[in-house]
């Protein structure tokens, strides 16, 4: 451990005099905990950050053109959707397919007191989204006689909380041996005006998750991308822990994204058409040469109106998170400085302590700046991206909200809905609305069916009564 004074000279080099002092005067145990966690961070790539997200920050002004970037379109029958998702069974049989779900964010939108994975989301039986995706993986092997590892990213907020949560339910009867949990790593937040490092309290500093883009080195550091490498798997499957309806398993994208001759089988997307010119989703774009996810709020608003000789919006590549990412792709950007990605800013409320005062501060108005990393900032490293098209009720009904749009009603309502369109496709009588929507509440496990076609062998009822709440 250096002593006080190395260190606090340390940071007075980099501008931040007030942790100096305060470092010099604290002692005992919190004291070293402190130390070690400054001691933890590259100091002078994080002064380097906070001079160009902080107190020195200008705004990124694009001048390159932003053209839709191109997509594989649900109905465009020019590709051979037949062969590629063979090849996709292939590559699962074979056993070189993994999952991986994010799941290291704060979830503070939905203010639900645990990890977000744990938040009971199915529609009768409220089974947890861990559990949902458990039961996914298990019926996929067993498809496909396969074994499927799963790769969990948590942040040291809720690392030891979700794996408990799996301990407390067996793993969802999934091979303990299969399923990965490693954390992220995390960025000291810092005060917006004067670019000083906040304390949370009097022996640590601020920190937040680095962003699912943290991703790249937290499977790096953790061994985790050496455990994939060990066992041969060469594309991983990327969702969030917010989205029941993913299909994270499947085999047209994955033989898409390996084997089309548009896809460097580096780094591939799906999206959904969007539902409004102002939906608040990143939308795929060509940025320049490059494919890039353009933020809702970053997409000039008469770009965003655009539309096609159908009536269409042009820039309508809504992006849900659901990625193929190659593992030979995963090792190139988590250590190649060359393929670092860059940092988002987002000005927060942080409460910190003063070490000036010795007191907490609860602000009024945002005063932190955090820094966060995105995972698809790696699209425009990849040689060639695919984007594919999927249908909005089939794979997208997130939690992200406690009330209102994306929240848990919304979600249970499109999983409701996405049940009841695989049913009617096996000629079940489903009860609708004046709107045409479904008129009970459905739950399908994904044991019963993974996909409309394996219903076609089950024990389905005739019909189902308007109102019911049923599970099959
Ligand atoms: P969101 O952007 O929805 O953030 O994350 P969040 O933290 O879950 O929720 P809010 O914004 O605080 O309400 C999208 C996905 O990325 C993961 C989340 O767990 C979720 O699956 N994520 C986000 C991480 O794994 N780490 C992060 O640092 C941020």
């Amino acid at each position: 451990m250096p002593t006080s004074t190395s260190l606090s000279e340390r940071l007075e080099s980099i501008g931040q005099s007030k942790l100096a002092a305060y470092i010099n005067g604290v002692q005992g145990d919190g004291g070293d905990i402190l130390k070690q966690q400054i001691q933890s961070f590259d100091l002078d790539q994080l002064d380097g950050y906070i001079s160009t997200y902080g107190t020195g920050y200008q705004p990124d002004s694009p001048n390159e053109e932003i053209n839709p970037a191109p997509y594989f379109a649900l109905d465009d029958a020019s590709w051979d959707r037949a062969m590629y998702s063979t090849h996709g069974e292939g590559l699962i049989a074979a056993n070189k397919v993994a999952c991986f779900t994010v799941a290291g964010g704060q979830g503070s939108r939905l203010g639900y007191d645990g990890p977000k994975g744990c938040y009971p989301t199915s529609c009768v039986s409220g089974k947890s989204l861990f559990e949902m995706f458990a039961q996914t993986i298990y019926a996929n092997e067993r498809k496909y006689n396969a074994s499927i590892p799963w790769y969990i990213m948590t942040s040291p907020l809720n690392h030891e909380q979700t794996i408990k949560f799996f301990e407390d339910h067996n793993h969802f009867g999934l091979d303990p041996k299969n399923i990965q949990f490693f954390e992220q790593g995390v960025m000291p937040s810092f005060d917006a005006q004067t670019g000083d490092l906040l304390l949370s309290d009097p022996a640590h500093l601020a920190t937040n998750p680095d962003g699912h883009g943290g991703a790249y080195k937290a499977l790096h550091v953790s061994g985790a991308l050496d455990n994939m490498l060990e066992r041969g798997i060469e594309h991983l499957c990327y969702f969030q822990v917010d989205n029941p309806n993913a299909k994270i398993i499947d085999p047209v994208f994955i033989g898409l994204h390996a084997y089309s001759p548009e896809s460097s089988g580096e780094f591939s997307s799906k999206m959904v058409a969007k539902s409004s010119w102002d939906e608040k989703v990143g939308v795929f774009c060509r940025v320049g040469e490059d494919i890039s996810v353009v933020e809702y709020s970053d997409l000039p608003e008469e770009l965003a109106k655009m539309t096609n000789e159908r009536d269409q919006l042009m820039f309508n590549a809504g992006s849900i998170a659901i990625h193929i990412i190659s593992t030979a792709f995963i090792q190139k950007i988590a250590t190649d400085p060359e393929y670092a990605l860059p940092f988002h800013r987002a000005v927060k409320k942080v409460s910190h302590f003063d070490p000036a005062t010795g007191l907490m501060v609860q602000p009024d108005e945002p005063n932190a700046i955090k820094l966060e990393r995105f995972v698809f900032d790696a699209i425009a490293l990849a040689d060639r991206s695919i984007i594919l098209e999927t249908d909005r009720i089939e794979e997208f009904a997130p939690v992200k909200n406690a009330t209102g749009t994306d929240s848990i009603v919304t979600s249970k309502q499109i999983q409701s809905q996405r049940a009841a369109n695989w049913l009617a496709a096996s000629g079940v009588d489903i009860p609708t609305n004046p709107d045409g929507s479904v008129n009970a509440t459905i739950e399908l496990s994904p044991l019963t069916a993974l996909s409309p076609e394996d219903l076609k062998s089950a024990q389905l009822p005739e019909s189902i009564e308007p109102g019911a709440s049923i599970q099959l």
